[in-house]
């Protein structure tokens, strides 16, 4: 059976224990945010990545949700991204009238985001914020997209595992791990 190589693996940044227990924080605090909310909040997740967030963040929520994907490609300037972005599957809720919140696993340039935020106030949301389980720290902060709510502030360096993927590995690690620059 072939074993995932975790030999390119550099450190865990972020353990399983560690998100969870930022997630809980995260999702307390959401719902105390949306507390008068009478209508459902809208839970828009982007895929693949953003998948492993959703799942374990909205599981800790006790405002009523509906939850939904969107499939983007973004496309890249190596290994950074435009901000030209593709639509490969579109939700199925009409978020017209509705609370939505976005619920991402990494923002870098969040140029995907921004366009993700546009879009969705173009249909109609009454409301739309970012909750992201990481955000890495750049130089070029100016116009940078700012979630509402932040799990962890993390150095510029590529990272994987809980979502994030290196050539579609690493996705399934349970923890945040720091790639080998010498692969990138
Ligand atoms: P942005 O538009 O530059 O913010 O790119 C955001 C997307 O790029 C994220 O949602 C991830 O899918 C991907 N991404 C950005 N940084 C990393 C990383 O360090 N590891 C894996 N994927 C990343
Ligand atoms: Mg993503």
């Amino acid at each position: 059976m072939a074993k995932e190589d975790l030999s390119n693996v550099r450190e865990i940044l972020i353990t399983e224990q560690q998100i969870q227990d930022r997630l809980k924080i995260l999702a307390q605090e959401v719902d105390e945010y949306y507390q008068d909310l009478d209508d459902d909040l809208v839970l828009i997740s982007v895929l693949k990545g953003g998948i492993y967030v959703m799942v374990d963040f909205s599981k800790k929520l006790t405002t009523r949700t509906l939850t939904d994907y969107m499939s983007l490609s973004s496309y890249g300037l190596g290994t950074k991204s435009s901000g030209v972005v593709r639509v490969l599957k579109d939700l199925d809720i009409d978020i017209n009238n509705k609370h939505v919140l976005i619920v991402e696993d990494i923002i870098d340039s969040g140029l995907t985001l921004s366009w993700l935020v546009d879009t969705l106030r173009n249909r109609g949301a009454l409301s739309v914020e970012i909750l992201s389980l990481l955000k890495k720290e750049i130089q070029d902060e100016d116009d940078r997209i700012e979630p509402k709510w932040l799990g962890f502030k993390i150095p510029d360096k590529f990272v994987v595992g809980y979502g994030m993927d290196y050539g579609e590995h690493y996705r399934t690690l349970p923890y945040i791990g720091v790639l080998d620059e010498s692969l990138i």
